[in-house]
């Protein structure tokens, strides 16, 4: 197991150092040269997915949040309807699913019973089934209609890490093509985004580059009894992860909010010392980058301890935080792919300090394949 670890400490260590790479992987031959999107795992005619009218996202555990960030970018760039469900939700409802809804399903391992108890529900009612999945064959996406696979390779950390971010690019790229057959007016802007795309690797590298503050940060909290994650647009989603990722890990009370919801119950939360991370959208969204912001003072105010995400030219951003972790310029909805890296990186560390199994956490499971 040593060898397998290359050196480090943990396999999710070691997972998270991969994400350069699974996000280039995965990306790799789903472009022609003229910057078209080629998904050839699609078994869905462009017909077919022309004439959808309504998209669900069924998953669980870390997937789930992939496909609240995924609503954020298929809305905006199709126009099509998107619902994002828990699997142990929806297969026990009445969900109003016809042959025109497209049914989305994420799962790294392609095994959780409640997910494939949810598309078999779905699929009973003639919907068409896509699955993303990190794992050749699985159940899930032999019972899916098409299949997108994240091509991450093994993840064998219990905590998923690059299993999330290939996601994203996964459910990037179905939103982007939709919006291609779909022939949406924002050739230019899809054109931008798969460049941009292409440009994530290296981004995501430049976090893992700067990881000696976060794991500095990790050893200063290891006490603390509870961490709140504050996050708005596709950031509310990566404050779900980061908080989930200590849960599973540091086993410390950990909670992630929409920072709009913060006058709503969770301010009453904050006390003196509370670390508070909190993700600033990128400038260019200015509307929602300074509320948050705003944000920020309020808990600071109330003796949180604010460690900030954002980018790093954001001068207002910097001076409204104690503890900046600046991040690189991309595009509002890409931002997930970056922002995760120093939550990730932040869980790995303090459960290791404190001495627990961060590759087997205790009490959880790979790949939760009974109810
Ligand atoms: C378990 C794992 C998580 C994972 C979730 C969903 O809870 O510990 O890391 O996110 O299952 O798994 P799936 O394989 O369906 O993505």
């Amino acid at each position: 197991a040593a060898a397998q670890k290359q050196g480090y400490d943990w396999f999710m260590r070691k997972e998270i150092f991969e994400q350069p790479k699974a996000v280039a992987d995965t990306l790799l031959g789903r472009l022609n040269e003229r910057c078209e999107l080629v998904l050839d795992e699609l078994r869905i005619s462009p017909e077919t997915l022309r004439r959808i009218n309504k998209i669900v996202i069924i998953a669980s555990g870390t997937s789930f949040y992939s496909g609240l960030v995924a609503k954020y970018a298929i809305e905006h760039w199709t126009r099509i309807p998107c619902e994002v469900e828990l699997a142990s939700e929806f297969r026990y409802r009445d969900p109003i699913i016809d042959p025109m809804t497209l049914v989305v399903t994420i799962s790294q391992s392609g095994e959780t019973a409640d997910t494939l108890m949810a598309i078999r529900h779905a699929r009973e009612q003639h919907a068409k089934v896509i699955a993303i999945c990190n794992t050749n064959g699985a159940t899930i996406p032999r019972e899916s209609d098409a299949v997108i696979y994240t091509h991450a390779g093994p993840e064998i950390g219990v905590a998923s890490t690059k299993g999330f971010t290939t996601q994203l690019i996964a459910c990037y790229l179905l939103g982007l093509y939709l919006a291609q057959v779909r022939g949406m007016k924002y050739g230019d802007e899809i054109d931008a985004l798969l460049r941009e795309l292409e440009r994530m690797p290296a981004a995501i590298q430049h976090m893992l580059d700067q990881q000696q503050q976060v794991l500095d940060l990790a050893r200063e909290f290891v006490d603390s009894p509870s961490v709140l994650f504050l996050g708005r647009h596709v950031g509310y989603p990566v404050a779900l992860e980061g908080a989930l990722k200590l849960k599973e890990l540091a086993y410390i009370h950990a909670e992630g909010f929409a920072a709009g919801e913060l006058k709503h119950g969770p301010i009453a939360l904050i006390n003196d010392g509370l670390p508070v991370f909190v993700v600033v959208p990128p400038r260019g969204r200015d509307q929602l980058r300074d509320k948050v912001i705003s944000n920020i003072s309020e808990v600071r105010a109330r003796g949180a301890k604010t460690i900030v995400l954002g980018e790093a030219d954001d001068a207002e951003a910097r001076a409204a935080s104690e503890v900046y972790i600046e991040l690189p310029k991309v595009s509002t909805l890409l931002q997930p792919l970056v922002s995760i890296i120093p939550l990730q990186l932040f869980a790995c560390e303090l459960a290791t300090v404190k001495g627990h199994d961060v590759d087997q956490p205790r009490n959880l499971a790979k790949s939760v394949t009974v109810e």
